[in-house]
Parts: C-alpha cells; sequence; structure tokens
C-alpha cells in the first residue's frame, strides 16, 4: 500500500510535468515566429525557424504521450517560460543594433533551451521509473532535439554572431 502510494505521487508528479512541458511548447510555437522576424542573420533566422517545425513536432509528441496515458491533452500554465520570452520580447524592443540584437536572441534562446532539457530530462527519468516505455521514447527523441538546438545555438554563437556583435554596423 505504502508502495503503491508512492507510486502514485511519482506518477501525479510526471503528469503535471506533461502538463507544463505542453503549455511550455504551446507558448514557443507562439513566440519563436517572432525570433525569426526579428533576426538579423541569416543562419539565426534560419535556426529559429528550423526549431519551429521541431517545436511543432514536439507539441504532437506531447499529445502522443496524452493518448498513451488515456487522457485529453492539458496544460498547466507555467509563469517560467513567460518570463524567459518576455526577456527575448524586451531585448527585440530596446537593442536597437541589429547584430547585438542577434547574440542577445541566441543568449535568450539558450535560456529556453537550457530550461527545457532541464524539464524533459526530468520527465524521461521519471517516465523510464513508472515503467511508461512509450512516453520515454517520445521523450527522449525531444530531448535530444533540444541538446542539438543548444548545441546548434551554441556553435552559431561562437563562430560568427558574437564576432559580428563586436563590430559596429555598417
Ligand atoms: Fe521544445
Amino acid at each position: 500500500m505504502k508502495n503503491n502510494l508512492k507510486h502514485a505521487e511519482l506518477k501525479d508528479l510526471f503528469l503535471l510535468k506533461i502538463k507544463a512541458l505542453y503549455d511550455i511548447e504551446t507558448h514557443l510555437v507562439k513566440a519563436l515566429p517572432k525570433m525569426a522576424a526579428h533576426s538579423a542573420d541569416k543562419d539565426l533566422k534560419s535556426g529559429f525557424k528550423n526549431h519551429l517545425k521541431e517545436t511543432q513536432g514536439q507539441v504532437r509528441r506531447l499529445r502522443n504521450i496524452f493518448f498513451l496515458l488515456g487522457i485529453s491533452p492539458q496544460k498547466t500554465q507555467v509563469e517560467a517560460i513567460r518570463g524567459l520570452v518576455k526577456d527575448a520580447e524586451w531585448l527585440i524592443k530596446n537593442i536597437k543594433d541589429t547584430r547585438a540584437l542577434d547574440a542577445g536572441l541566441i543568449a535568450a534562446a539558450q535560456y529556453v533551451e537550457h530550461y527545457e532539457i532541464a524539464g524533459y530530462g526530468t520527465a524521461l527519468e521519471w517516465a523510464k521509473l513508472l515503467g511508461l516505455e512509450g512516453a520515454a521514447r517520445l521523450l527522449k527523441e525531444t530531448l535530444r532535439e533540444e541538446k542539438a538546438a543548444d548545441e546548434k545555438l551554441n556553435r552559431l554563437a561562437k563562430h560568427k554572431v558574437n564576432k559580428q556583435a563586436i563590430r559596429p554596423e555598417e
């Protein structure tokens, strides 16, 4: 009985995490076009557009997880992602140098990626513990995408965008 209760508690937490991730991803589907639109560097712009497509796929994966769990998709409103997106919007509004803005947008996007990596990492471990193999497989795919997106942003910042931001605009 005690074991069952423990199990139920972790499953509740897991469900809450999936509802939070569903809110986060749908919020990002709305935010990413704005970040793409305000990127000057063509690689950054296409990177945001590609990640928008990936994010739409991540939303579909979460819907599949709800399906596997036998419940309809639900969201838990997450204030943190709204704060991170607001930070990016603040940069768009206040940084006038387009090259500096690009560097700032990468930094803002990496905050989001690290935040998502933490969320999916936890959800994946909990799914495994709960024996939810189908959900674990889907979460692992998204976790891999988020890590790849972060690494791509890292390379773009390091080898191009940060360097461009040092020089004044022509
Ligand atoms: Fe994502």
